[in-house]
């Protein structure tokens, strides 16, 4: 088992910065496909509703939606693993994440492409609150529900 340890601090960083963004989620929401789209511009072939898409980002209803599923679903992810020490997403939920994933031809490097533009997103989003220890916590976070899903992207049965 990993030997790392979730703390109750680094639960409450990622907590208290979500808390401090959340009112803005739909700007969020843009800047952060924005930043996944800099660093990986293929990227925009994979979402259906980007791909074929004239609509200026910022006015594309479908974004948000994925958007919040990463910042809340890294959130639900620290404190499960302060909790539990391991991300306890539902098993049929975990099941279907990775199959949506696989099936839009998904890959794990992708993860590295969508963690950058989470810390970065976070980072302008609530500069003054930042730290290497924040940074860390979401990181931590984000990497092992991440982790949790890659290992489920395989076809659905
Ligand atoms: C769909 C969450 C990372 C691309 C979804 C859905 C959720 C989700 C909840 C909807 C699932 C469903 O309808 O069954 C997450 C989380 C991530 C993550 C929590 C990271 C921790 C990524 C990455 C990519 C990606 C790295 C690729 C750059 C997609 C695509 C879909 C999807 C293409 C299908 C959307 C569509 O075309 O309608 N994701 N995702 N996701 N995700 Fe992610």
């Amino acid at each position: 088992m990993d030997a790392r340890v979730f703390t109750e601090e680094q639960e409450a960083l990622v907590l208290k910065s979500w808390e401090a963004m959340k009112k803005n989620s739909g700007e969020l929401g843009v800047k952060f496909f924005n930043k996944i789209l800099e660093i990986a511009p293929a990227a925009k072939q994979l979402f259906s509703f980007l791909k074929d898409s004239n609509v200026p980002l910022e006015e594309n209803p479908k974004l948000k939606p994925h958007a919040m599923a990463v910042f809340v679903m890294t959130c639900d992810s620290a404190a499960q693993l302060r909790k539990a020490g391991k991300v306890t997403v539902r098993e049929s939920n975990l099941k279907k994440l990775g199959a949506t994933h696989f099936k839009a031809g998904v890959a794990a490097e992708h993860f590295e492409v969508t963690k950058l533009a989470l810390l970065e997103t976070i980072k302008e989003a609530v500069p003054e609150m930042w730290s290497p220890e924040m940074k860390n916590a979401w990181e931590e976070a984000h990497d092992q529900l991440a982790d949790a899903i890659i290992s489920e992207m395989k076809p659905s049965s």
